[in-house]
């Protein structure tokens, strides 16, 4: 097996041992400006392609955005959809302005953007629609299961994360704005950097109330 690069030696990893990383991740939302290392980006995407996918097909791709230029523009191009897409839900001029400015700053204040993305053509092809779709869901829950990795493996080496769903809204858009092949369906957007704050926990549900049935 390849030398695994966790080993990384990045001022600020958190030796946790595996329960510690699970419970110490948290979504962050205020980065410090400080650059992430490239090596860690690397070493991140490297830990999502660990995670177990349909026929070990890996159907997913990122997208690494560091460059400040690109970041606003995919910034300004997403907000433009979401406000439409606010507009048309009711809500008023000044929410709207709120929220829009809130998502913007978590995208340029994040030194890292990795967006994910869903690649179906190395899947397998179906002439029934019901086993296609099946085929879809099984990359889209292992692509959750890369992102998972990703995570775990940025609060390992010190840094934090945020997971925007805001490409799932919006595709063609950020395909457009970053010029990216149509076989890459844009998915989930990572915050990558460090907190400039550590944020509020969300709870757990009790396990007795998520083991359904337990015979
Ligand atoms: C598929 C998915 C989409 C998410 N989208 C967003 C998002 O658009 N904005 C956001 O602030 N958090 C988003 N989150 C993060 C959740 O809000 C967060 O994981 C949850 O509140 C639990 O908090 P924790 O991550 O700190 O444990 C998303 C999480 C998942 C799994």
């Amino acid at each position: 097996m390849e030398a695994c690069p966790s080993a990384l030696l990045i001022p600020g990893e958190r030796r946790l041992d595996l329960p510690e990383l699970i419970r110490g991740r948290r979504s962050v939302r205020r980065m410090r400006p400080d650059p992430v290392p490239r090596e860690a980006i690397e070493a991140v995407i490297e830990a999502a392609a660990w995670a177990p996918s349909p026929h070990g097909a890996q159907p997913w791709r990122f997208v690494v955005l560091t460059n400040p230029e690109r970041k606003r523009e995919l910034a300004d191009a997403m907000a433009e959809t979401w406000e439409r897409q606010l507009a048309l839900d009711g809500q008023d001029a000044d929410t709207i302005a709120k929220r829009l400015a809130g998502s913007q700053r978590r995208l340029l204040e994040a030194p890292a953007l990795i967006l994910v993305c869903l690649y179906l053509v190395d899947l397998d092809r179906y002439p029934d629609p019901e086993r296609q779709a099946a085929e879809t869901t099984m990359a889209i829950q292992s692509l959750g299961a890369a992102v998972q990795n990703l995570l775990l493996m940025a609060y390992r080496l010190g840094l934090d994360t945020g997971w925007m769903c805001a490409p799932l809204f919006c595709p063609e858009v950020v395909r457009e704005t970053l010029g990216l092949s149509p076989d890459l369906i844009p998915h989930a957007l990572i915050t990558l950097g460090y907190a400039a704050a550590d944020p509020n926990r969300r709870p757990r549900r009790p396990l007795g109330e998520l083991i359904a049935r337990w015979d």
